[in-house]
C-alpha cells in the first residue's frame, strides 16, 4: 500500500480514537458537551480559595449570574408583593449572597442587589408555594444542577417563614460545581444537612424517599440520555416537585404536572414545571 494512504488511514483512526475518548469522558461524568467550557471555568475558580470574584467571570456568566436588571426589577416587584418581604428581609439574603465572589450589582431604588439573587429568592417563594400546596412540611430537596449553590442557600434562609423544615438538602451535579457548591455554602450554612452527589450516579446511590425535585434550568438542557437516567433511577424516590424547564418542549416525565410560563419569561419558551 502507497505509504501516503497509510498516513492518511492512521491519522483518521487517531481522530476517531480521539472522538471516542473524549466521549466516554463526557459520558462517564454524565455531563454535556456544552458544559465542558463551564467545568474548565469552575476549575479555575477552585484555584482562589476564597472564591473572591467568580460571579464576574465571563465564561462563568456564560452559563450562571446572568439576570438582567430590568428581570430583577420584575423578580423584585413579585418578592414584595406575593411574599409580602421588607426591603431589609430582601437585603438579610441579598447582601450575605452577594458578599461571595463579588457579583455585578444593580441598583433597585434604595437597594443594590445582584439581579441573580433577587431570581433565587423569587424562586424559593415558588417552590414554598407548592411544598404547602401538596402538604409537605418536612422536606428532603433533591437539587438536579445546583449551580453555585444560590438557591439552596435562598431555601434555607427562608423555610421558617414557610413553616417548613428541611429535613436534607441533596445536590447532584457536575465534580467541580460540587466542589464549588460545598466551599460556597459552608460560607452561610454550617447546620444544614447538605449532601453533594456525582451525576455520573444520577442519585441510584440515593436511598432517601419521597423527595422534593428541583431542577431549575438544568433537567430539560442535558441530553435526552442523562435525562432518561434521571428518570429510571432518581425519579422513582422523588413525590412532589418544582423545575424550570427551558429550551425543550416538556414531555411526560412520569409525573401529573402543571405547566406555565415561566414569568419573567426569561428564555423564549421557558416553564414553571409544577407537581
Ligand atoms: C444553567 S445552570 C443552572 C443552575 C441553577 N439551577 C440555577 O438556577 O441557577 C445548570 C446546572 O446544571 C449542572 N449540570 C450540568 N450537567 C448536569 C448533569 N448531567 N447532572 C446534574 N447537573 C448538571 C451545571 O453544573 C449547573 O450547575
Amino acid at each position: 500500500m502507497d505509504t501516503t494512504i497509510i498516513i492518511i488511514i492512521a491519522f483518521i483512526l487517531i481522530i476517531a480514537l480521539i472522538v471516542v475518548i473524549q466521549f466516554k469522558q463526557n459520558k462517564k461524568e454524565g455531563g454535556n458537551r456544552v458544559y465542558n467550557e463551564y467545568e474548565d471555568a469552575i476549575s479555575y475558580i477552585l484555584k482562589d480559595k476564597n472564591l473572591s470574584n467568580f460571579k464576574r467571570d465571563d465564561s462563568y456568566r456564560a452559563k450562571l449570574e446572568h439576570v438582567r436588571w430590568n428581570e430583577g426589577l420584575i423578580y423584585l416587584g413579585l418578592i414584595r408583593k406575593e411574599m409580602g418581604l421588607s426591603d431589609s428581609e430582601i437585603m438579610g439574603y441579598c447582601s450575605l449572597n452577594d458578599s461571595v465572589g463579588d457579583p455585578i450589582l444593580k441598583q433597585y431604588g434604595n437597594l443594590h442587589i445582584s439581579p441573580t439573587s433577587l431570581r433565587y429568592i423569587y424562586h424559593a417563594h415558588l417552590i414554598f408555594t407548592q411544598c404547602k400546596l401538596v402538604g409537605m412540611n418536612n422536606i428532603d430537596f433533591v437539587e438536579v444542577g445546583g449551580g453555585y449553590g444560590g438557591l439552596c442557600f435562598a431555601l434555607h434562609h427562608f423555610a421558617d417563614k414557610y413553616k417548613i423544615r428541611i429535613k436534607s438538602y441533596t445536590i447532584i451535579d457536575l465534580a467541580n460545581p460540587l466542589e464549588l457548591q460545598k466551599r460556597y455554602l459552608k460560607k452561610f450554612l454550617n447546620h444544614a444537612h447538605l449532601k453533594f452527589v456525582n451525576a455520573s450516579t444520577f442519585g441510584k446511590n440515593i436511598h432517601t424517599k419521597n423527595m422534593f425535585l428541583i431542577s431549575n434550568y438544568c433537567f430539560s438542557e442535558i441530553s435526552p440520555e442523562n435525562q432518561h437516567n434521571y428518570i429510571k433511577y432518581l425519579f422513582p424516590k422523588v413525590k412532589h416537585g418544582f423545575m424550570v424547564w427551558n429550551f425543550i418542549e416538556p414531555y411526560d416525565i412520569g409525573f401529573d404536572t402543571t405547566i406555565v410560563d415561566e414569568y419573567p419569561q426569561t428564555g423564549k419558551t421557558n416553564k414553571y414545571i409544577t407537581f
